[in-house]
Order: structure tokens, then sequence, then C-alpha cells
């Protein structure tokens, strides 16, 4: 039984970094006017509504998009985000939140296409009501894993996946490393984009060993967001692990998490690390 809603979590602190860094990564795919394929395996609702009661019931957007989706400042990348954010609500009210569906499709040219795996009952629904009469999306419901296996390579061959899921099985952890290896196996030159929670458990410890060993070309990037005061329970920090990214994708990633652990917590500011865990190939 899924139990996980991420209405509950949308807009949150994580999510910022998350959804900064993935359009980051649209950003350098559209620099080039080649076609490219985003593929989002545990894509969630899309949209959401951030004055319904699972949202208003935690207002952890509160501690996140809130705090800065008027800023003008950001850099790069991050204000392309911001601006997706305002694109959607009035002026000065806060009500809606773009999911990664709703970022990537954003970013979508003619050319471009982008494919999404959600298993909720629910969250399939909403998504396929909000896709429905787009060419350029297809909506699988299926579980994540199953997803990567059926859908790699997809049919262009630039691009990203962005593997998100809810941990809510705690053997995600380990299917997640084998499952992009085979991923890799058929489709080596794509980005992949995969979340975790640092959590008091430690359980992304191992998968992140795990999805070190990878065999990247282009290297492997590990960024994490906490807040200034980690809670004693509950997220301790917000990681991104990024195989094969793009050329300078480095500088922009640490230039926009400093400055949303600045812009997010101001003083002191959260912390925000990033580091190779694998070296780009010569
Ligand atoms: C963290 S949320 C995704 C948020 C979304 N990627 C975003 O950034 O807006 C994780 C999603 O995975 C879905 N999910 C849970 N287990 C799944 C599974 N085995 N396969 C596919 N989706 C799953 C949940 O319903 C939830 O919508």
């Amino acid at each position: 039984m899924l139990s996980y809603r991420h209405g509950f979590h949308a807009g949150n602190w994580a999510d910022v970094q998350k959804h900064s860094a993935l359009a980051l990564l649209l950003n350098h795919l559209r620099r080039k006017d080649k076609p490219f394929c985003i593929l989002d395996a545990f894509a969630g609702d899309g949209v959401y509504d951030l004055a319904a009661p699972e949202a208003r019931k935690t207002s952890e957007f509160q501690e996140g998009i809130a705090k800065i989706w008027q800023r003008r400042d950001a850099p790069a990348g991050t204000d392309w985000y911001l601006d997706r954010v305002r694109a959607l609500n009035s002026e000065d009210m806060l009500s809606r939140y773009p999911g990664s569906p709703a970022l990537a499709r954003a970013a979508l040219r003619v050319t471009d296409r982008l494919i999404l795996g959600e298993l909720h009952p629910a969250s399939h629904q909403t998504l396929k009501r909000w896709a429905a009469r787009s060419r350029r999306i297809a909506l699988h419901r299926r579980d994540g894993i199953e997803f990567l296996d059926a859908l790699i390579p997809p049919p262009i061959r630039r691009g990203m996946v962005l593997v998100d899921p809810a941990y809510e099985v705690k053997d995600e952890y380990e299917t997640l490393p084998p499952a992009l290896a085979r991923a890799m196996s058929k489709w080596r030159e794509g980005i992949y984009a995969v979340w975790y929670p640092v959590l008091p458990a430690g359980r992304h410890a191992a998968m992140i060993e795990a999805l070190a060993r990878l065999p990247a070309q282009a290297g492997i990037l590990r960024a994490e967001l906490s807040p200034p005061s980690p809670p004693a329970a509950g997220m301790q920090g917000s990681g991104m692990i990024i195989v094969n990214p793009p050329w300078r994708f480095a500088e922009d990633i640490a230039a926009a998490g400093d400055w949303i652990a600045r812009a997010l917590w101001g003083d002191p500011p959260g912390r925000h690390n990033v580091q190779w865990l694998a070296e780009p190939r010569a």
C-alpha cells in the first residue's frame, strides 16, 4: 500500500534544493538546439495546491519556497526555477507549486519529450488530467524501477532521468544502484539525477557508496544541503547525486546551493557541500 503523498511536502526546503538542481540541468539541455528527452520515474502530481488540506497541515512550504519565491537576485538556473513558481501564482499570493513534471514541461521545445512514471493511483490520475492533450508528454502507471528497466534507452538519446523516490519502502536504497547500473549499460551518455534524504538512520550512506561506483564517463557529483541546526529526528539534509553532469555543472550547483543556504536561513546560513564522488574520465 502506497501511503506517501508529496502534497504534504511540496515546496519544502528539500524541494527547493532538488528543483533548483533540476532547473540547472534543464537549462543546460536547452543550451543546444538538439532535441532532448526527460524521464521522471517518480513524478508525483505535477502541480500542487498549497491551499489544499495536505499542504496546510504541515505548512512545510512556509520554511521553503515561501521564503524565496519573490527574490530576484538568484543565480542563473535558480532564477528560472523561481520564475516558473511566479508564473503559476499572482504577484503577492503563493498558492500553487510546480513539481518536477511541471518544471520539465516548461523547458520543453517542440522537438523535446517528457516521459513520466507514477504508481500511486490518485497521483497518476491527477497527472493524467494535467498532461492530457500534450503530444510531447507520455505517462506510465508503473513501479519506478520497472519504468527505468522498460523505458531506457529513450528514443531521443540526449537527456536526463530524475529518480526521486519516496523511500517509503526501505529497500529502495538497495534496489536503486543496480537499477541505475542496468540503465547505464543501455544508455551510458544519459544524465541521471537521484534525490535522497539525510535521515538519522543513515540509510543513504551505503546507497551513495554504491552509486559512486557507476561507470560514468563525465563523473559523479554529490550536492547536499542542510539547515544550520538540523533536527535530531526528521530530515537533516537533502542530497542530489548527479551522474554524468554537464560541463561546468559543478560550479553552477555550488553557486545555486550557496545562494539557497543563505536565502532560506539567513544568518547563520545553512550548509551546502558539493563534491566529486568520481572525477570525469579524461
Ligand atoms: C518525492 S515524490 C515525487 C516528487 C516529484 N518528483 C517532484 O519533484 O515534484 C515520490 C513519488 O513517488 C511515488 N511512488 C511511490 N512509490 C512508487 C513506486 N514504487 N514507483 C513509482 N512511483 C512511486 C509517490 O506516489 C510519489 O508521488
